[in-house]
């Protein structure tokens, strides 16, 4: 039986893509072979990641002029190939420091060359989104890059800051959950499998005037430029498939609005049931809260281990909090049903009414 997933990543599939998928092994359509032992030359594959791009384009409005990458190494290996490909030799770029990951992707940056804070959150364990008004920007930083959503601490940006520098992405907990306003982008990634399909491929969306600065001194691997061109080398074909999978499941629901609408709906009536009482309390400030990472705690840490273990027991999956942050942290990425999100809420209303 399946259970009620709040897993941060890797997070909870549609089921019906898992039930397709199974329909699709060990036999891929007229193949005589699954998808996974087939040549990543050869059509069936062609075709899967090209309407796996085609798809995305879609739902987000865009043309050819953004190249969609599906590159390995994770959301982890951008943190060093952006600045790599995109800095240029004295030059530095901005990082808004909001998170955790935020502050890896800062330090990694540094590791090559020079990048500096813009802003940070750090003062206050990240619990909110620093004023884009109050932000130290440097005009001439090659980029500025943000983390839309913050997985560990709660925190979400309610829109794209506008900067004078180009703006880098890692949408890795948050893409494809609302409509994006990729005007002010110039590179966006995101590691597959919070929203959109299992671990092992990270999307990276680059602007065809933003690859222009690539350099071309790079290791060939690294280099976007070589993977914007052509299929260098074997890609993550299952994982590429089973986004095609997640992303057609999207556009049948509606696309970006209609899934945009469910997510706000699915945190708006967790954070009420949080905030009815004093029993359960958010983490982070309220303007900053995100609607995929919910985190919140308990009156103590007794109360918090039996709230784990006896929601467990109910059936409700992966709820504990990252120990930088402690309590509970409820996951409800796209594929997170509505009715996971009733269930979580009639437990703690339990849970209060025996506990409390
Ligand atoms: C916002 C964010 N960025 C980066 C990462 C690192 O991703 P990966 O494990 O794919 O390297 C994570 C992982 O949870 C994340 O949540």
């Amino acid at each position: 039986m399946r259970l009620h997933n709040f897993s941060a990543g890797p997070g909870a599939l549609p089921e019906a893509v898992l039930l397709e998928m199974k329909e699709e092994l060990p036999v891929y359509g007229d193949l005589g072979a699954s998808v996974l032992e087939i040549s990543h030359r050869s059509a069936a594959y062609t075709q899967i990641e090209q309407d796996a791009k085609e798809r995305i384009r879609r739902l987000l409005k865009i043309g050819d002029e953004w190249h969609v990458l599906f590159l390995q190494g994770g959301a982890s290996m951008q943190f060093h190939q952006v600045p790599l490909n995109f800095r240029g030799e004295n030059v530095s770029a901005d990082y808004v420091v909001t998170g955790r990951w935020a502050a890896s992707a800062l330090k990694e940056a540094q590791r090559t060359g020079m990048a500096r804070a813009a802003a940070s959150s750090e003062d206050q364990n990240f619990a909110y989104i620093p004023a884009s008004s109050a932000w130290d920007v440097d005009p001439e930083a090659a980029y500025l890059h943000i983390t839309s959503n913050n997985t560990v601490a709660g925190t979400q940006f309610a829109e794209v800051p506008r900067v004078a520098p180009p703006i880098v992405c890692d949408a890795s907990s948050d893409f494809l959950s609302r409509p994006i306003d990729m005007a002010n982008h110039a590179l966006i990634y995101a590691g597959a499998q919070k929203n959109i399909g299992p671990a092992g491929a990270t999307v990276v969306l680059v602007h065809d005037r933003f690859l222009q600065r690539s350099n071309e001194s790079l290791p060939v691997i690294m280099d976007y430029g070589t993977h914007a061109k052509k299929l260098h080398n074997t890609p993550p074909v299952f994982a590429v498939y089973l986004i095609g999978k997640v992303l057609a499941w999207l556009e049948a629901k509606g696309g970006l609005a209609a899934i945009e609408e469910i997510n706000e709906r699915k945190a708006a009536k967790l954070y009420a049931r949080i905030d009815r009482t004093d029993f359960y309390r958010g983490t982070v400030r309220k303007d900053a809260r995100s609607r995929m990472n919910v985190t919140f705690r308990l009156p103590s840490e007794d109360l918090e281990a039996r709230f784990l273990s006896e929601a467990q027991d109910q059936g409700l999956l992966a709820l504990k909090g990252h120990r930088s942050v402690g309590g509970m942290r409820a996951s409800l990425y796209n594929a997170c049903p509505e009715e996971s999100v009733d269930a979580l809420i009639a437990f703690m209303d339990d849970f209060e009414r025996e506990r409390g």
